[in-house]
């Protein structure tokens, strides 16, 4: 279980959380919804570690992750896809896709998840060699 425990999240002396508490258990889907500017991708960033809480904490399966490092939050199964257009723009497109199977649980099926996402999204196939920054 993901548990956001009652955080106080700033940016610099700015508050953008107050006391954000939620709870994803195994297996369940949990939507954030809230205006622009409400928060929500300040609780995504501290649940992968980009933000740090002043106050309260973030646990995931018991275990107190609020100040571990992101790249060990991302081991621990949690992933984070920016909105939009956040891709690495200098990249190729099969260099941005490689980004997603860095850890050994997911370099392992590696072949089949992209596969899956060729399905999904042909053009991506005819375009690995391409800048993913580049229209055309
Ligand atoms: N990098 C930042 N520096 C300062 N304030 C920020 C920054 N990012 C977001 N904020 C502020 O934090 C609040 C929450 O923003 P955000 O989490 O991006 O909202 P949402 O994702 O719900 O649109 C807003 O008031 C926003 O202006
Ligand atoms: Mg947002």
């Amino acid at each position: 279980m993901l548990k956001v425990n009652d955080i106080d999240v700033y940016y610099g002396d700015l508050q953008a959380l107050r006391e954000v508490s939620i709870e994803v258990r195994q297996g369940e889907i949990v939507s954030v919804i809230g205006s622009n500017g409400a928060g929500k991708s300040t609780v995504l960033k501290t649940v992968s570690g980009m933000l740090r809480p002043r106050k309260g904490a973030i646990s995931l399966n018991g275990k107190d992750i609020s100040h571990a490092p992101s790249s060990r939050i991302v081991e621990q199964g949690i992933s984070h896809v920016p909105e939009g257009r956040q891709i690495f723009p200098t990249m190729t497109v099969l260099e941005n896709l490689e980004m997603g199977a860095q850890f050994p649980r997911t370099k392992q099926v590696q072949h089949e998840t992209m596969e899956q996402v060729f399905g999904y999204f042909p053009r991506l196939k005819e375009r690995l060699d391409q800048k993913a920054g580049t229209p055309t």
